[in-house]
């Protein structure tokens, strides 16, 4: 059984996205053990609690020292037992000791087709703000395992969307969720959990 902690910051509809999919056997041999979240607004809380999952709120302001607060969250992570940490809606830039401590165990979900639109600065809805100031016609989401960088861990799956006349950044974020990140974190979680992905030589491949 995998265990999973999902690190959220908003909404949470990629949370709600492998919920209902743990609950309809899309996603099998998994159980979400905790739910963390840096914002104490987080809606995707209030997903957790109907959900019966416990949660946590850590934030960076409880921490005068930087580093106590990447220490204490590695402490909530490693005390949940999690075999994967998957971040959803994570603004959180993960701590390199967090990093070290789940090698290759630790799944984000990007609202674009890396390596474009990704890096620092580019999240939520920004993300689409550049993608139609470049007038791109196909965009999409992509979830990769975090390494020390920014968006740039070996990529896992990808799904592309089309964009349409007249999208604002709004609507393209909607379209996005909608046909690509809430269906590829499943099946990412889902493909983890049954043993059928490998990391090797940062390239991750999945096994038939
Ligand atoms: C959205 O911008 C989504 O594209 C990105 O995180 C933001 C909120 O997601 N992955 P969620 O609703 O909190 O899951």
């Amino acid at each position: 059984m995998l265990k999973v902690a999902v690190m959220v910051s908003g909404g949470g509809t990629n949370l709600q996205a492998i919920l209902d999919a743990v609950a309809d056997g899309k996603i099998t041999n998994t159980k979400i053990v905790r739910v963390i979240s840096n914002s104490t607004k987080a809606y995707a809380l209030e997903r957790a609690k109907k959900a019966g999952i416990p949660s946590v709120c850590i934030t960076r302001k409880q921490y005068p020292d930087p580093e106590e607060f990447d220490r204490a969250l590695l402490a909530l992570l490693q005390e949940s037992d999690a075999d994967l940490v998957v971040l959803a809606g994570c603004l959180v830039v993960i701590p390199q000791c967090v990093v070290d401590a789940f090698p290759n165990r630790i799944i984000n979900i990007h609202p674009a087709l890396i390596p474009s639109f990704c890096g620092t600065g580019y999240y939520g809805l920004k993300v689409h703000e550049q993608a139609l100031a470049r007038g791109v016609k196909v965009t999409g989401a992509t979830v990769h395992f975090v390494d020390g960088g920014t968006d740039t861990g070996p990529i896992l799956l990808q799904k592309a969307v089309e964009v349409q006349p007249g999208d604002t950044p709004e609507i393209l974020q909607r379209r996005v969720m909608e046909q690509a990140e809430w269906i590829l974190l499943p099946q990412a979680i889902n493909l983890i959990a049954n043993g059928r992905v490998q990391v090797n030589d940062g390239r991750a491949i999945i096994l038939q």
